[in-house]
């Protein structure tokens, strides 16, 4: 994440260089993103009552999703909080944009996006009271009334206790700086796990990897990074392996950890980090596939191009084989998930913490070629369309029941203020039937965000 900025034109919106006053601000915090994505295309032939009224409940919440509050976003910045001199030494003619005030944590426009602990879903107390849904940003409280810390995470679905369990990074810690040139950072907590059987009530599993305290020369050192752990269980082996990002404060080391637990909650024991295939790996995530066989994903090249490749039928390693994909496109965040014969990928552009668009690729081999089809957000407007709802990507879930639907989860890093030092932070994602319980209640509670990633599956 840190080391972001590389592109930061690629996509029109400028990235905070560490010169802009945002060197005061710290960028941990996220919230995040749920929208469905959809298959339009998808006509379900077997079982066709039950098809019908699933067909049916995905078209109305497509088009409530594709006309929500085209007009309703009409932001002239208010000024009235940001430092007047802070643009002037900028010497900055232009007002500044959305996704300017969107990382300002001095802008009131930052507070929309990030909205109060008392608009939380709190599922244990929630009742049925017109919030009991999820938007983006909203804060999503465990079963402990806790914000839940998953960021950069994955779900897996685990049958053998019919569980979801959602890891991610825990980032409830002090956000600074290692050096004056260093990225903003947390220290390394651990990787949290939550259980749930309906997607929307999370109990806290506690950290099912730590980070390390003392020994200095550990890979899970605090002062290192690790992000992205993603879980996937080895039907043969009967473990649970978990992939990572792991990487030294100023992303230099670039690489993947492998952790293996006999339980879904753990504990992980972390087995070592290296770089795949000898390149290096920022972002990635791993996919497990219909036939058992596993890939790991990643940035690399200086986040110019993603490799993929095999892992070992027990997930602990990589093979030799390795494919490039996406070559010079400068993509990262990939979250991948197969749809019948077709293979889709999501990623995001490089800019820094600064949203950016998203783009969706598809395959039907997945080791490639991949074919990029474009930007897969609608509804909102095009401010929303075009930032991917000021989130980036992370995972992809097939939604229970519905299939051809599938939950699409994304992190909305937040930029947050030293001494206001919220990690409030959360990420999160929805039942489908909650977004159909949502349409049906007050459309005023979705002022930010709310839209659907459809990929046309043709
Ligand atoms: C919510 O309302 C429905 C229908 O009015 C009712 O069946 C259900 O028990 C209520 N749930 C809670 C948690 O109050
Ligand atoms: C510290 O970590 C390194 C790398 O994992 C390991 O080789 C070493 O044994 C550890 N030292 C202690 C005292 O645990
Ligand atoms: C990171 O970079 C800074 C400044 O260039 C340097 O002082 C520091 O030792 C580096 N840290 C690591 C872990 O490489």
């Amino acid at each position: 994440m840190g080391m972001r900025s590389r592109h930061p034109k690629a996509l029109g919106f400028r990235c905070y260089p560490a010169s802009h006053r945002s060197l005061t601000l710290v960028l941990w915090s996220l919230a995040a993103l749920v929208v469905v994505v959809n298959f339009h295309l998808l006509i379900i032939h077997k079982e066709e009552a039950e098809s019908m009224s699933t067909h049916e409940i995905r078209r109305s919440i497509m088009r409530e999703l594709e006309v929500v509050e085209e007009e309703k976003f009409r932001l002239s910045p208010p000024r009235s909080r940001r430092n007047p001199r802070a643009v002037r030494r900028k010497g900055e003619k232009k007002p500044p944009t959305i996704v300017d005030e969107f990382l300002d944590q001095s802008s009131a426009v930052h507070d929309m996006f990030f909205p109060e602990l008392n608009t939380a879903v709190d599922p244990i107390n929630g009742g049925n009271d017109s919030m009991y849904f999820y938007y983006p940003g909203r804060i999503w409280l465990d079963t402990d009334g806790k914000p839940i810390q998953a960021h950069g995470g994955g779900v897996l679905y685990d049958k053998r206790t019919n569980t979801y369990f959602w890891y991610g990074e825990n980032k409830d810690g002090k956000t600074y700086k290692a050096h004056s040139k260093g990225a903003d950072r947390v220290d390394i907590i651990g990787v949290s796990c939550y259980s749930s059987k309906d997607l929307w009530t999370w109990k806290n599993e506690g950290l099912v990897l730590r980070g390390e305290e003392k020994n200095v020369t550990h890979d899970l050192h605090k002062s290192n990074v690790l992000e992205r752990p993603k879980v996937i269980y080895n039907d043969r082996t009967g473990k649970y392996v978990m992939w990572m990002h792991i990487d030294d404060a100023n992303y230099t080391k670039a690489s993947v950890g492998v952790a293996v637990s006999d339980s879904p909650t753990g504990p992980f024991t972390y087995l070592y980090s290296k770089r795949p295939h000898d390149c290096e790996s920022r972002d990635m995530t791993i996919f497990k596939d219909d036939d058992g066989k596993a890939y790991l994903i990643y940035s690399s090249e200086d986040n110019s191009e993603l490799h993929i490749g095999p892992l070992t039928d027990d997930y602990l390693d990589v093979t030799d084989v390795m494919r490039r994909l996406l070559i010079a496109q400068h993509r990262e965040a990939p979250a991948l998930f197969r749809h019948e014969g077709t293979y889709y990928m999501v990623t995001s552009g490089c800019t820094g913490w600064a949203p950016n668009t998203a783009l969706a690729h598809a395959a039907t081999s997945v080791m490639g070629p991949w074919e990029t089809l474009g930007n897969p957000c609608v509804g909102g407007n095009e401010v929303f369309r075009s930032t991917t709802f000021f989130s980036q990507s992370t995972f992809v879930l097939p939604v229970p029941g519905l299939p051809g639907s599938f939950i699409f989860m994304a992190d909305r890093w937040n930029p947050s203020d030293l001494i206001d030092s919220r990690s409030d932070v959360d990420a999160g994602f929805v039942n489908v039937q909650f977004f159909e319980f949502a349409l049906k209640s007050d459309k005023t509670l979705w002022p930010f965000g709310r839209g659907v990633v459809v990929i046309h599956s043709s």
